[in-house]
């Protein structure tokens, strides 16, 4: 039997890519191989948001060189954005690769495989698949299935944020019919999945391609310009009730609307957290970066998001040192990110990107000047994050357990209906995995916490339990 190995960069959606890949390639008949020395085929899945990961896939490549030529009949592929981006330029640029395969392209990988094996040179296929959007759903796992999955709804971009080369990598929005996304979600809760993230690039954008099919109005679609998001977080919460977490990313703030405001008001299942990329508090940045919101529109609907429902709380992405950004336009950026009181950030130094609109600005911003901003940036969300997490002490969190700590005690880990990581003081249960828990918050890390469960509910809920599979997944503190 062939055996394979993926190594992933990336984004959410890349991981989902990945798991999409790895299914395909068993259901060709491959199986798992941990390390690339014992596999026939490797699979490299990319991405290409930032600079840094193409640097990587570089010296991947690079360092696979030996292997490759130890054994010619591996056959090296390379998936994802940055394959997209660079098509056939890559067969060219790197001797060791056999094929490029773009993110669409996923499920003719056995075949495209088995050409190269049967002796066709290298081949690049990156086409998108616009008229017929293909949407790979998750496989039975014969490993069986953890308590948390992700369903993609849809993929591609239309915004035009200058410094992204996703709409280049993805290509333009398609959306996946509704009926479709929830029959996928009723499965996944059928065979023992909790929470469900929901993915696509500007999530919220979403239309449903199933509603000029059936030209059924729906009640909360009053405004031509509302997105049919919140319809779709409705249909998923009525027709799945055994569902106990929704959650969705990413947003764009564009299309934070007052119906999406009121799903949050309105359904329980919806996590009490949004990451909501704002990218820079200085509205002169944020047109520069065709964000196509001010930083007070930005605030206003994070505001109404965290009043729909008490204790919501919200992340961002933020890049510092975008093209011409001053002193003045990062101090305002602080500023957001303080009058917000972001639970969580991502941080990010402007990458010119190939491909780009801001391509064209001059990279201005020394080094230097960006890793300053940089720290301020962590050090300011640092200290946001240890007040929000010790506030937490003594509280009560109901925690999905996810998994057991990487950090080697084997004790059980899960997160908060926010998205705060609960390491549980002495719980060793396995058998605790994917079981919804109220735990009392006894400590508070740098970046996670440490609940109890009482006794009783340790007894309710490991009793009788079969066994799931559950793999570390946490670098813990704890
Ligand atoms: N440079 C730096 N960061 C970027 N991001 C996207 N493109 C770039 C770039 N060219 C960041 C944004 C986005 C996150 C996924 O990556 O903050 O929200």
């Amino acid at each position: 039997m062939p055996s394979y190995t993926v190594k992933t960069f990336g984004c959410q959606m890349n991981v989902h890519d990945s798991e999409r890949i790895e299914e395909t390639l068993r259901a060709a008949g491959y199986r798992a191989s941990a390390e690339p020395d014992g596999a026939d085929l490797i699979v490299i899945n990319t991405c290409s948001v930032r600079e840094k990961a193409e640097q990587k896939l570089r010296s991947l490549v690079g360092t696979l060189a030996p292997l490759k030529a130890s054994r010619p009949d591996i056959v090296i592929a390379v998936a994802g954005c940055v394959a997209q981006q660079e098509g056939e330029k890559l067969l060219s640029r790197m001797r060791q690769v056999d094929l490029v395969v773009g993110p669409d392209n996923i499920a003719e990988l056995p075949q495209l495989v088995a050409a190269v094996q049967g002796g066709s040179p290298p081949i690049a296929r990156t086409v998108f698949d616009i008229d017929e959007p293909v949407f790979l759903r998750a496989a039975a796992d014969p490993r069986g299935v953890g308590p948390t999955a992700f369903v993609t709804v849809m993929k591609g971009c239309d915004e035009r944020c200058s410094f992204c080369i996703v709409p280049h990598t993805r290509g333009p929005e398609r959306y996946r019919a509704s009926g479709e996304v929830v029959d996928e979600i009723r499965r996944l809760v059928d065979s023992g999945v909790r929470e469900v993230t929901l993915l696509g690039q500007t999530v919220n954008s979403y239309r449903d391609p199933q509603r000029t099919l059936e030209a059924a109005p729906l009640s909360d679609v009053n405004d031509a310009d509302e997105s049919e998001f919140p319809a779709l977080l409705r249909r998923i919460a009525q027709a799945v009730p055994g569902l106990s977490r929704l959650r969705y990313t990413s947003p764009h703030p564009r299309h934070v609307t007052p119906s999406l405001v009121a799903a949050h008001r309105e359904l329980d299942v919806l996590a009490r957290h949004v990451h909501l990329p704002v990218q820079s508090g200085s509205n002169r940045v944020l047109k520069r970066m065709i964000r196509r919101y001010t930083k007070e529109e930005y605030v206003e609907r994070a505001e109404r998001l965290m009043s729909a429902r008490p204790g919501l709380t919200l992340s961002t992405d933020i890049i510092v040192g975008f093209p011409g950004e001053t002193d003045d336009d990062f101090q305002q950026t602080l500023e957001l990110v303080k009058s917000v009181a972001f639970s969580g950030l991502f941080g990010f130094k402007y990458s010119r990107r190939p491909y780009t609109p801001a391509q064209k600005l001059s990279d201005d911003i020394p080094e230097s000047a960006k890793s300053e901003r940089l720290g301020a940036l962590f050090a300011l969300a640092e200290e946001l994050q240890r007040e929000k997490l010790a506030a937490l002490v003594g509280s009560r969190q109901k925690v999905l357990v996810e998994g057991v700590s990487k950090a080697g005690s084997g004790r059980v880990t899960g997160r908060t209906e926010r998205n705060e990581i609960v390491h549980l003081a002495d719980e060793r249960e396995i058998s605790l995995v994917g079981e919804l828990v109220e735990v009392r918050i006894v400590r508070a890390f740098k970046h996670s916490l440490e609940g109890e469960l009482s006794d009783a509910e340790r007894a309710r809920a490991s009793s009788g339990r079969p066994p799931r599979r559950a793999l570390p997944i946490f670098s813990g503190e704890a």
